[in-house]
């Protein structure tokens, strides 16, 4: 039963660079696992959730499609599930950036051991990053799907070091304006509509938080206007 990842799946699996083993951390309903096994990509998977639905689902998929013997199921929270360096690649894909990092921190020495990481945070993305470069990981790649009208972040980090100095590099995706992506402009400005919509819910609010928060949200306005401009 061959099937075609999601815009959003797809950009994560082009990540893939001949590595051996991959897990997917909160892998729901198993997709991209069974892609990259039957693409060939590569040759062992862990396919992880930490709900026993989801797993179940995966399960049937994985069954479905024969593949039994090269993708293994567990069931557990994050990367807990797993020996240090038993997967070259941990995906982890479709949850929140704080769970992300909380999910890391819990489990250093595995999430070290690994040769790549492949994070796609639905939000908080510039937390991620930060944890990254703050907790010995270096970004390598960064890249951007599009699914409708929803723009997607994926990071690709390595164990390293990295130093990053500009606020829209956390923003935007690590050097994101040095590489211009095709998806860039269009990012940035979703990034300009949600950082309007902020500066309308605090315009002419009198807390020093809400104007704090209109004030750095109208700078940041006019930085990705100028970055735009040079698109
Ligand atoms: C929205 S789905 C994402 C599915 C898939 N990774 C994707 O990107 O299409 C999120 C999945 O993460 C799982 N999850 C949530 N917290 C988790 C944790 N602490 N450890 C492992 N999986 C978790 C959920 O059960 C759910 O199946």
């Amino acid at each position: 039963m061959s099937m075609e990842l999601s815009p959003r799946l797809m950009a994560i699996a082009t990540w893939f660079t001949g590595e051996e083993s991959m897990a997917d951390i909160g892998t729901d309903h198993g997709y991209l696992p069974v892609a990259l096994i039957e693409k060939k990509i590569i040759a062992k998977a862990f396919a992880c959730d930490i709900n026993k639905k989801p797993l179940e689902k995966a399960r049937k998929f994985i069954k479905d499609n024969g593949l039994n013997n090269c993708i293994e199921t567990r069931l557990g929270s994050g990367l807990s599930v797993l020996q240090p360096g038993e997967a070259e690649v941990i995906v982890m894909a479709g949850m929140g950036g704080i769970l992300i990092t909380e999910l890391l921190e819990a489990e250093v020495l595995i999430a070290g051991a690994a040769k790549k990481l492949i994070i796609q945070p639905m939000n908080n993305q510039p937390v991620v990053r930060r944890y990254l470069e703050t907790h010995g990981f270096k970004i390598i790649h960064e890249d951007l799907a599009q699914e409708s009208n929803r723009i997607y972040e994926i990071i690709v980090a390595a164990p390293g070091t990295m130093s990053i100095n500009d606020v829209l590099d956390y923003q935007l995706g690590y050097q994101a304006i040095q590489t211009r992506h095709p998806l860039l402009k269009a990012h940035i400005n979703r990034k300009i509509y949600l950082e309007e919509k902020i500066c309308d819910s605090t315009r002419g609010k009198t807390s020093l938080i809400a104007k704090k928060q209109f004030k750095e949200s109208k700078t940041y306005i006019l930085r990705l206007n100028e970055v735009k401009k040079c698109l």
